[in-house]
């Protein structure tokens, strides 16, 4: 069974081909940073004409990179939300139409629990049930996985989801967009000089809340000399704060529930700083911990492909209509 995963709900236009017993087959992505450079941020316009221009030559490039025909396929997976609803269009009509075309199914997959399952896309997947917390830039969530399609919320963030924060607080610092990468790469050249709290961890839960750590870093900004060793210094005491707070609350969660399994994934897990306090954690507590390969903590196509695989083989596809929804909990 081959299916095929467009992925389009932000700024990257990603294709992949997974097969049922084979694995991964190809996966292909095309990056609109360049595209949103200049405006500091996704413009959603913008987004949703690139997705139209790349989404087709990106589906020919996997076939042909797989040596298979359009006939080998039999679904096409894409991710109906949440994200930009322009954007989720252009992958839902052009799966939803390829599928008509083809005599095939199209399944409808939530894009947090494509990033749910990429770790299962690695060598030595986790095995059900596991702890997952899911850092992206719209999403914080805490998820108790019992199997496929069995997910219970532990927490989530209250404001800012955690890629957000990274994306906001950089923003505050004069970097690039994507504020993320940049901000971890500046704190490499950070020392230990500023504390930032670690927001929610002195009371019991496992929500999150990281708007407040803006605010401290643009007080903490404004009352320094904003030198370039100020700012890696406060980058480098934001990326603690965020680090240790994750951590704090994973460590919480794996107590909760008794389970002894910690997937993380999402763009913020590419995040070497994060991995590492997560591991070491992990270690301490005698659970194993899961991450997705570098390029698959940020959006792609082959954990759409996946996740559409799982659900073809239990039955689930969705009919004729064009499912889009930019808010769709899990
Ligand atoms: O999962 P993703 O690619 O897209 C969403 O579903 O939102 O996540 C994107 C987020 C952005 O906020 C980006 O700044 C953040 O992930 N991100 C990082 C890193 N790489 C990506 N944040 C911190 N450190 C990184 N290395
Ligand atoms: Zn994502």
């Amino acid at each position: 069974m081959y299916v095929l995963g467009i992925e389009t709900s932000c700024d990257e236009t990603a294709v992949a081909i997974y097969h049922a017993e084979k694995g991964l087959i190809a996966h292909t992505l095309h990056s609109q940073i360049l595209t949103h450079n200049e405006y500091g941020g996704v413009v959603p316009e913008l987004a949703s004409r690139d997705h139209v221009r790349k989404l087709i030559p990106l589906i020919n490039r996997v076939l042909r990179d797989s040596r298979l025909g359009s006939t080998d396929i039999n679904g096409i997976a894409y991710t109906a939300g949440p994200g930009l609803m322009g954007a989720l269009l252009v992958g839902a009509a052009t799966a939803r139409s390829l599928a008509w075309t083809w005599q095939i199914p199209a399944i409808a997959v939530h894009h947090m629990e494509g990033h749910l399952l990429a770790p299962m896309l690695e060598e030595q997947p986790p095995r059900f049930p596991f702890v997952a917390l899911l850092i992206s830039g719209g999403h914080t969530l805490l998820i108790e996985v019992s199997g496929m399609g069995r997910y219970c919320l532990l927490g989530e963030s209250l404001d800012d989801a955690a890629g957000e924060a990274f994306d906001k607080t950089a923003k505050l610092l004069g970097l690039d967009y994507p504020g993320g990468p940049a901000l971890s790469n500046l704190a490499r050249q950070g020392n230990p000089r500023f504390k930032f709290p670690r927001p929610m961890t002195d009371r019991p839960g496992l929500d999150f809340s990281f708007s407040g750590l803006k605010t401290f870093t643009l007080n903490t900004y404004n009352t320094s000399n904003r030198s370039l060793q100020d700012k890696a210094d406060i980058a480098f005491a934001f990326q603690q704060a965020i680090a240790e707070t994750l951590t704090i609350k994973c460590k919480r969660a794996l107590q909760q529930t008794g389970l002894s399994r910690l997937v993380v994934a999402g763009g913020v897990s590419a995040n070497q700083e994060i991995r590492r306090q997560l591991e070491r954690m992990s270690e301490k507590a005698g659970a194993d911990i899961f991450f997705p390969r570098p390029e698959f903590c940020t959006d792609n196509g082959a954990m759409i492909a996946y996740a559409g695989c799982r659900r073809l083989q239990a039955g689930q596809t969705q009919d004729l209509n064009i499912f889009a929804r930019p808010r769709w909990p899990m």
